[in-house]
C-alpha cells in the first residue's frame, strides 16, 4: 500500500492529480548520483520521462546531465538548471528549426539516426559557421524481450544506423571538416527487467561495433548505452527504488572501456516512474450484467498507458486503507473512467476492498510516461502536480517555461 504520511490533507485535494512522493524521488536521484561518481558512468536523465519542473530542478542540481528529443525539451531543460553541453539531443526526425536552436545554444551533442541527417546538420552547422559533435545512434539489432511498441533496438525499427550504414556514415563524417564525431549512442528499448542478461548482451555487441568504427580510423571518444531499466509495476513497495545499481555496474563490468573514452546513460522510467502516482476519485461502482465497474474521475487522457500497451498499474483503494472505519471485504472490479472510448481502462478484474462513491484511489508507478503523455482530450484539463512534502500548497498546474 502506498506509504502516505496525511492522509487527511490528501483526501481534501482535487482529483484528479500526480502525486510525487519526494522523500522517494530524491533517495532515487542520490542513488544515482553516487553510482554515476563511483563508476564515472554519466548520467543524462531522459526528459521525455517526466518534465515536472521541480522534479527535473532536483536532478539538474545533482549535476546531471539531459537527453532530450525536441527544440522545446532543450530550452526547458537548459531553463531549469542544466548545463547545454551535457544535453545530448536525440530523435529521428529533428527539424531544421530545432537543430539552429541546438547549435546557437550550445549542446553537448547530436545524436543522429541516420545519414541523411548527418549531411543536414553537417550542412546548417556550416552555413553557421559553427562546429558541431556528432554522436551516431547506432541500430545493434538486439532483442531487448519487452513490449514490441517500446522495442527500438532492431532492424525493423525506424531508429538508429544499422550495420549496412557503417560505411556511408564514416564517408559522410569525413565530408565535412566542421563535423567533430563525437562517439556512438545505442538505446534498445525500454522497461527491461532482464538487466543483467540483455546489457552483458549489449555491451558486448558495442564492443565489437566500437572496434569496427575503430578500425576506420576513427576515435570513438564516448558511448551512450541509452536508458531502457526497468521497475517493478506489480510490486512498487517491494521494489520503490529500480536495479539502478545492476544496471551500472553490469555496464561497467561488460563495456571495454579505452582510456579518456567517456561512458554515458539516458534513464527516464527509473528515476521517475515509483515516484508518481495519479490519485483519483470513485465517481459510480456501476453494476454490468457480469462486471461491477468502478468508475473513476481520472481517464486515458491523464494517463494513456494501459489504453496504448495493455500496461499494468496497481491499483489501491487509500480510503478503505486510511480513511478509518471497519475492514472492508473484497470485490472484483474493472476500474474505468469517463473518457468515451472502451479502451479507457486502468484495470479489469482487480481484487480490491469493496469501494464507494468518493474513494480515493491510487495508481501507482505511474510518474514515467503518465503527466507528460497526458492530453486533452474530451476537453478535459490537464491533471495537476502535488507533491509530498508541500501538501499544503496544493496542486500546481504544468508550467513548463518560467516567463509564461
Ligand atoms: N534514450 C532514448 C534514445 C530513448 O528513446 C529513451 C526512451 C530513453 C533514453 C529513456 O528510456 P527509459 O529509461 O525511460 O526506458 N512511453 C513508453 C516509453 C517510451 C520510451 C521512449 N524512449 C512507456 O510508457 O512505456
Amino acid at each position: 500500500m502506498l506509504q502516505i504520511e496525511d492522509f487527511g490533507a490528501l483526501s481534501k485535494i482535487e482529483t484528479p492529480f500526480y502525486y510525487y512522493d519526494i522523500d522517494l524521488f530524491r533517495r532515487t536521484a542520490d542513488l544515482a548520483a553516487s553510482l554515476s561518481r563511483e563508476t564515472g558512468i554519466e548520467i543524462h536523465y531522459s526528459v521525455k520521462a517526466n518534465s515536472d519542473r521541480r522534479l527535473i530542478e532536483m536532478l539538474s542540481s545533482r549535476g546531471f546531465g539531459a537527453d532530450c528529443v525536441s527544440g522545446d525539451e532543450i530550452v526547458f531543460a537548459v531553463d531549469c538548471g542544466f548545463r547545454p553541453e551535457s544535453i545530448m539531443f536525440a530523435g529521428v526526425g529533428k527539424t531544421d528549426k530545432e537543430i539552429f536552436q541546438a547549435l546557437q545554444m550550445g549542446i553537448g551533442s547530436f545524436n543522429v539516426e541516420s545519414l541523411e541527417e548527418i549531411a543536414i546538420i553537417g550542412d546548417l552547422a556550416g552555413r553557421l559557421g559553427r562546429r558541431v559533435s556528432i554522436t551516431l545512434r547506432i541500430n545493434p539489432n538486439i532483442d531487448p524481450h519487452t513490449h514490441h511498441y517500446i522495442t527500438t533496438g532492431l532492424y525493423e525499427d525506424k531508429f538508429g544506423i544499422s550495420d549496412v550504414g557503417f560505411d556511408g556514415a564514416v564517408t559522410l563524417l569525413r565530408q565535412f571538416p566542421n563535423i567533430d564525431f563525437y562517439g556512438l549512442q545505442f538505446h534498445i528499448g525500454s522497461q527491461i527487467m532482464d538487466v543483467e542478461e540483455v546489457f552483458r548482451l549489449e555491451c558486448e555487441r558495442v564492443n565489437e561495433i566500437v572496434r569496427i568504427f575503430e578500425a576506420n580510423g576513427l576515435t570513438v571518444r564516448n558511448i551512450d548505452l541509452g536508458g531502457g531499466l526497468g521497475v517493478d509495476y506489480d510490486e512498487p513497495d517491494l521494489h520503490p527504488i529500480p536495479e539502478l545499481e545492476k544496471w551500472l555496474r553490469t555496464i561497467d563490468r561488460h563495456l571495454v572501456r579505452r582510456p579518456d573514452q567517456k561512458l554515458h546513460v539516458e534513464p527516464g522510467r527509473a528515476m521517475v516512474a515509483q515516484c508518481g502516482t495519479l490519485m483519483t476519485r470513485v465517481l459510480y461502482v456501476k453494476k454490468g450484467e457480469n462486471r461491477r465497474f468502478l468508475i473513476v474521475d481520472a481517464g486515458m487522457n491523464d494517463l494513456i498507458r494501459p489504453a496504448l500497451y495493455g500496461a499494468y498499474h496497481k491499483i489501491e483503494n487509500l480510503s478503505a486503507h486510511y480513511g478509518g472505519g471497519p475492514a472492508r471485504e473484497s470485490r472484483v472490479y474493472d476500474v474505468v473512467g469517463p473518457v468515451c472510448e472502451s479502451a479507457d481502462t486502468f484495470g479489469t478484474q482487480r481484487l480490491m476492498e469493496k469501494s464507494v462513491r468518493g474513494d480515493l484511489i491510487a495508481i501507482r508507478s505511474t510518474g514515467a510516461y503518465g503527466q507528460v503523455m497526458a492530453s486533452h482530450y474530451n476537453m478535459r484539463p490537464l491533471a495537476p502536480a502535488v507533491y509530498s512534502d508541500r501538501l499544503s500548497e496544493g496542486p500546481r498546474r504544468k508550467d513548463y517555461y518560467s516567463q509564461q
